[in-house]
C-alpha cells in the first residue's frame, strides 16, 4: 500500500533511510568498522579488471561504482549498457569478475550479458533486489539489495541500495588489494553508516525542492551537470525527469560543457548543477560561471561550504548536509529524485505509471 503517500514513488523515496540502512547493516560490521562481503570464490587481490553491466538506473549505479572501484581499490572497471555489451563480443579473461546490477533481476539484456560473461569463464556477481529472480538464480554470487518491493516505474530506493552494496564491495576490494588500512576502512564504513541519517536530513529539504520544481515544470529542456561521481548522478537526474515529467533532459559531465552543450545555454534552459564540495568542486564552479556568463539559469545542489565557495547567483540552491564526498551520491540522489517527482506531480503526470514504460523490461 501507499500508506500516507500520494504515490508509490513518494513512499519509496521516503523509505530510503530505512531500506538503505537495512542494506548497509547487511554488509557492515558496526563493532569493528569493517565491511562483511558475501563468500567469494576468488580474491579481489588477484583481479586484473572488473566488468559491470546493467541498464537504465542500474547502469548509472554501476557508473558511480566505477569511480569507487578505480579510486579506492585501484581496480580498472569496464562498464557498459547491457544492450551493447551483449552483442559486442568483448574479449573477457576467464577467472575475472563480471558484476551485473538489476532491481528486477529479469531484464533481458542484463541477463544475456550475464550469460555471455559466464560462457567466457568469468565469475558472476549480481547486485539484485529480487532474490528469486532469473538473474539471481543464474549468478554464483548474489549481493542482495534490501530495498523491498519497488512499485514505482521510476527506480529510486533500489538505486540508492545498489550504491550502498557497490560501495561496500569497493571498500572490501580496496582492503583485499592492500589500498586501505584498518583506520581507512573504518573511516569509510563510518561514512557509509552515517548515510541514512544524512538522507533523512536531505528529505527535510523537500519543501525547498518543491519550490524549484515549479521552475523546472516551465521548461521544455533541462540540462544536468556534474563531475566525478556527480556525473552519473546528472545522468540519473535527467533520466528520472524525462521518464515521469516528459520534459526533455540531458545529463552531461560538467567538463563536456564546452564541447557542445554550451551552445544550448539561454534563459529558457534550466541548468541543474550537482556539486558537493569535493576535490573537483572548483572545476564545476568554473563551468557554472560559463553558464551564468551566457545568461543561463542555475539550480545548484551543494553543501554549505559549496554555497560559500561558489558565491553564485542562482535561480535556486538546495543545501545538502555536510558529508564525506565518498558517500555524496547516496545523499544527493534524494533531492535529484524529489525534483523529478515534484515537477511531474506539479504538471499532473501519472508518476507511478508513466506512459510507454514497463517496470521490468523482459524483452529486448
Ligand atoms: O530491473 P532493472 O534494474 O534491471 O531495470 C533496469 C532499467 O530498466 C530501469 O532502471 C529503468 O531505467 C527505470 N525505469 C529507471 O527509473
Amino acid at each position: 500500500s501507499k500508506g500516507n503517500y500520494r504515490h508509490f514513488m513518494a513512499k519509496e523515496i521516503h523509505e530510503q533511510p530505512e531500506v538503505v540502512g537495512r542494506t548497509i547493516a547487511h554488509y557492515v560490521d558496526f563493532a569493528s568498522g569493517t565491511v562483511v562481503l558475501p563468500e567469494l570464490p576468488f580474491s579481489f587481490k588477484d583481479l586484473k579488471r572488473l566488468s559491470i553491466t546493467a541498464c537504465g538506473t542500474a547502469y548509472y549505479a554501476g557508473l558511480v561504482a566505477k569511480y569507487w572501484f578505480e579510486t579506492l581499490a585501484r581496480l580498472p572497471v569496464e562498464i557498459d549498457v547491457a544492450s551493447e555489451f551483449r552483442y559486442r563480443e568483448a574479449p573477457l579473461d576467464p577467472g575475472e569478475l563480471a558484476i551485473v546490477i538489476s532491481q528486477s533481476g529479469e531484464t533481458a539484456d542484463t541477463l544475456a550479458s550475464l550469460r555471455y560473461a559466464k560462457a567466457q569463464g568469468q565469475h558472476i556477481l549480481s547486485v539484485v533486489n529480487v532474490p528469486t529472480s532469473t538473474i539471481a538464480r543464474d549468478s554464483a554470487i548474489v549481493a542482495p539489495t534490501l530495498a523491498g518491493p519497488e512499485i514505482g516505474v521510476a527506480s529510486t530506493k533500489a538505486f540508492t541500495c545498489q550504491l550502498a552494496v557497490l560501495l561496500s564491495l569497493a571498500i572490501g576490494a580496496a582492503r583485499a588489494r592492500g589500498h586501505l588500512d584498518e583506520a581507512g576502512e573504518k573511516r569509510l564504513v563510518d561514512a557509509l553508516v552515517g548515510v541514512p541519517g544524512l538522507m533523512t536530513e536531505a528529505l527535510h529539504g523537500e519543501a525547498a525542492v518543491e519550490g524549484l520544481a515549479r521552475e523546472v515544470a516551465k521548461a521544455k529542456d533541462v540540462l544536468y551537470l556534474g563531475r566525478g561521481t556527480s556525473f552519473p548522478l546528472a545522468l540519473e537526474g535527467a533520466l528520472k525527469l524525462k521518464e515521469i515529467s516528459y520534459i526533455h533532459a540531458e545529463g552531461y559531465a560538467a567538463g563536456e560543457l564546452k564541447h557542445g552543450p554550451i551552445a544550448l545555454i539561454d534563459e529558457d534552459l534550466p541548468v541543474i548543477v550537482i556539486a558537493p564540495c569535493d576535490a573537483v568542486f572548483e572545476k564545476t564552479v568554473s563551468n557554472m560561471q560559463e553558464v551564468a556568463a551566457r545568461g543561463g539559469r542555475i539550480l545548484l545542489i551543494t553543501d554549505r561550504q559549496g554555497v560559500a565557495q561558489s558565491a553564485m547567483d542562482t535561480l535556486g540552491t538546495l543545501v545538502m548536509p555536510d558529508c564525506d564526498p565518498v558517500v555524496a551520491p547516496l545523499v544527493y540522489a534524494v533531492p535529484v529524485q524529489l525534483l523529478a517527482y515534484h515537477t511531474a506531480v506539479f504538471m499532473g503526470k501519472d508518476v507511478d505509471q508513466p506512459r510507454n514504460l514497463a517496470k521490468s523490461v523482459t524483452v529486448e
